[in-house]
């Protein structure tokens, strides 16, 4: 399996992928694919990694800039992530994401956020956090990972692509 970046040619499999990965899932708002068309149109797509096996596409990572009020500069969100349903539990999803952090490393970014299932997202060292709220509240399903430094605190907001 190969996980590169995004090339244009790749942008109508990734939409194709997010809405069928999301299709059954009890979570999934049927936003996804949208979401991830205007981030990459506000160029808001920060990280935007596709996993290629047998020249085919069967995952998918984006990162975002979100903010945080009080300011604290260079946070960023994970998600939507995708793996094609015949694909999953093979530890795609997990090189994925192990390589968007990466990435955002590379981005000296301060830290990541995420809206996900703790079971999965504790083996990355995500973990929700009183300091660090999302709309005003404290969810364990909004988690952090700090990536430089060991604090931050304020209430989240994901880039307006992920608005309603
Ligand atoms: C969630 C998703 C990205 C994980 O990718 P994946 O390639 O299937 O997962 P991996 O093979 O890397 O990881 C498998 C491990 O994660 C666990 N796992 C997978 N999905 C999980 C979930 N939703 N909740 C808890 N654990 C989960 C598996 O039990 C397995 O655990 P183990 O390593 O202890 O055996 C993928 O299942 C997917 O695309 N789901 C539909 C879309 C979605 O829900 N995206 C995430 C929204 S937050």
């Amino acid at each position: 399996m190969e996980i590169r970046s995004e090339r244009p040619a790749d942008v109508v499999a990734i939409c194709e992928l997010t809405t069928l990965a999301f299709k059954n899932t009890a979570h999934g708002s049927g936003t996804e694919a949208l979401i991830v068309e205007r981030l990459r149109a506000a160029k808001a797509l920060a990280v935007s990694l596709v996993a290629i096996e047998d020249d085919e596409l069967v995952g998918h990572v984006a990162c975002s800039p979100v903010t945080i009020e009080p300011d604290q500069p260079d946070w960023y969100g994970l998600g939507p992530v995708s793996v094609r349903p015949d694909h999953q539990r093979l530890g795609i999803g997990q090189a994925l994401i192990h390589a968007a952090l990466d990435e955002l490393r590379n981005l000296e970014a301060a830290g990541c956020v995420l809206l996900g299932d703790p079971g999965y997202y504790h083996r990355f060292g995500f973990a929700s956090d009183a300091a660090l709220t999302y709309r005003g509240s404290r969810s364990r399903y909004f988690q952090r990972l700090f990536l430089r430094g060991t604090s931050a605190t304020g209430d989240v907001s994901f880039h307006p692509s992920f608005d309603d």
